[in-house]
């Protein structure tokens, strides 16, 4: 995973685990996304502290969180953040979001298929992503992972994906 990987456009991220220092990062990327892509993974406006905690503490037994970092004159920038929490019934529930300014360039399926790796070593079958409403890029990078299934109710959107053995050996 700790290594560059270059997606469209040019642009080349680095993959790595958050750590706590990532604090004031983290902060600054929350800050810049749009209404809109903040709505779609956070379900508010505005996710507060306790998010910036929820990126930066957590326990690798239950909850893995991806960054997905980008250089930008000299410094480290926050391009896109995936977290997978494991629900030990072979289940992996994943969240992704990705700054609006590098969206549609290939750092959500960069994020999404090494969150798929990290999911089947740590035990699980399938990738489930809760949706608020229908989110055809979301939608898109699990079907790209593999076999899945789309259920609606109420408004809500859930998606699961079937892993595969070979997805570990990705990482
Ligand atoms: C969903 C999200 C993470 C995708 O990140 P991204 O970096 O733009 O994704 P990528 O560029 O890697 O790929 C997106 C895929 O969706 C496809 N896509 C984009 N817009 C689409 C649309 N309107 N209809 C269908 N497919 C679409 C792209 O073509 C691409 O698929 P491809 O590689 O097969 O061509 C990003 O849009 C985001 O942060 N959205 C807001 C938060 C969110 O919705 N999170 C999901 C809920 S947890």
């Amino acid at each position: 995973m700790a290594t560059t990987h270059e997606v469209g456009d040019g642009l080349r991220v680095r993959l790595r685990l958050a750590r706590p220092s990532d604090g004031e990062l983290v902060r600054a990327f929350l800050e810049t996304l749009s209404p809109e892509t903040r709505h779609r993974r956070f379900f508010s406006p505005m996710p507060g502290e306790r998010m910036v905690r929820h990126f930066t503490f957590f326990d690798p037994r239950e909850r893995l969180i991806v960054m997905a970092a980008a250089m930008t004159e000299g410094n480290e920038q926050i391009a896109g953040i995936a977290d997978v929490a494991l629900l030990g019934t072979g289940v992996a529930e994943v969240a992704v979001v990705v700054d609006d300014q590098f969206q549609h360039q290939g750092v959500g399926k960069l994020l999404t298929e090494v969150i798929a790796s990290l999911a089947v070593h740590q035990g699980a079958t399938h990738l489930r992503a809760q949706l608020l409403e229908h989110n055809a890029p979301m939608l898109r990078l699990m079907e790209r992972l593999g076999r899945t299934v789309r259920t609606v109710a109420d408004g809500n959107t859930e998606v699961t994906t079937r892993l595969t053995a070979a997805q570990g050996r990705a990482t």
